[in-house]
């Protein structure tokens, strides 16, 4: 996708208000690395979990708390998200920002290693998950994505493009090697129906069951 079609999408769909613009700003201010989703894409995971009445939602990789408010906004009063952050640093920001979007009692960070508290969460169940953390471990979190989604659930993913360096064999790391074995499962595992989205940088869904 070109820059201005990117850019056309993310004016007409999804504008930032106040809230999200004073978040993305001051998180470039105290050092937060900038790899929030675009706008675009938080305006993607509203859609989705609308479609499929989402109350329940887990995210893993909560940064500064972008995607979180962007997707607690589409999931009504009963909305509920649980985000995993390994960095404390990340978390406080993100409750912070949280706080003031109105939206502390529906959106919790967990603080520690997403593997460590997946584990923890055996017998929970989710209408959504959103994977945007580390990307090794990307098959791994596909399997626990499975294990904790409810039928018809949705497994979502960012950046499974990689600025265009996944579909590129002359491109490889432990990272880009993660999220071609997720996009492979995405594609072809029977227990799910899936696509990647090349919106942002590069979306991957897939319904389960
Ligand atoms: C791409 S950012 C998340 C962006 C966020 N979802 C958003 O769009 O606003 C990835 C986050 O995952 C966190 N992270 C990386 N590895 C992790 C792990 N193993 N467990 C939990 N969080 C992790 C990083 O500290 C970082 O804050």
């Amino acid at each position: 996708m070109t820059d201005r079609i990117a850019e056309y999408i993310a004016e007409l769909f999804a504008p930032e208000d106040d809230v999200l613009r004073a978040l993305r700003e001051e998180a470039d201010r105290s050092g937060l690395p900038p790899i929030s989703v675009p706008p675009e894409t938080g305006r993607l995971l509203q859609m989705l979990l609308r479609a499929i009445g989402a109350r329940r939602v887990l995210e893993v990789g909560t940064l500064g708390g972008y995607s979180a408010i962007w997707m607690a906004r589409a999931m009504g009063a009963e909305g509920r998200i649980l985000s995993l952050e390994i960095n404390p640093e990340h978390a406080a920001f993100a409750r912070r920002h949280i706080a003031r979007a109105g939206l502390a009692h529906a959106i919790e960070v967990r603080e520690g290693a997403a593997l460590q508290l997946l584990a923890g969460l055996v017998g929970e169940r989710f209408d959504a998950v959103f994977l945007d953390a580390d990307k090794a471990p990307l098959p791994t979190y596909f399997e626990w994505a499975l294990r904790l989604l409810r039928p018809g659930g949705l497994m979502i993913a960012d950046n499974t493009l990689r600025s265009g360096r996944v579909p590129d064999p002359a491109f490889d790391d432990p990272e880009l090697r993660g999220i071609r074995t997720f996009n492979r499962k995405l594609a072809t595992d029977p227990r799910v129906t899936g696509i990647v989205l090349p919106i942002g940088d590069g979306v991957a869904v897939g319904v389960v069951g």
